[in-house]
């Protein structure tokens, strides 16, 4: 997606409200939070569920599935599963912890376009 694409009309998204996009056959979720539009990859990086279907708080989508839990700013894992001890360890190495692949984003007239893919989080900046 190297250029910006309308994906939304404004004034359909309140403000905590987040939706499922399809873009070329690439799920996007589009989410307004704190007053501003985020676009992301609809897949969980963790076993691709849907994070539309999960829930949003502030900027931090929660997936319904294991419950990871990722930045809309930037893509950052705020949790990678819900899974504690032995389970959580053995998960993370079998799926190393990866940042939500984050776009970016212009509201113009009425519109929200997405753009080019954002830098991921390094990698010296995850919790693990
Ligand atoms: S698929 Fe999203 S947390 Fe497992």
């Amino acid at each position: 997606m190297g250029d910006f694409i309308q994906v939304a009309v404004e004034a359909e998204f309140m403000d905590g409200t987040m939706r499922q996009v399809d873009v070329d056959g690439h799920e996007l979720l589009v989410a307004r939070a704190d007053g501003e539009f985020f676009i992301a990859d609809n897949r969980c990086p963790h076993l691709g569920g849907r994070l539309s279907k999960g829930e949003l708080d502030g900027t931090v989508v929660t997936c319904h599935l294991h419950h990871s839990m990722f930045d809309l700013r930037d893509g950052r894992v705020v949790r990678w599963t819900d899974w504690t001890g032995p389970v959580l360890t053995v998960a993370e190495l079998a799926r190393h912890p990866r940042p939500l692949r984050t776009y970016q984003v212009r509201v113009e007239d009425g519109f929200v376009f997405v753009g080019p893919e954002q830098l991921p989080v390094a990698e010296a900046e995850l919790p693990y």
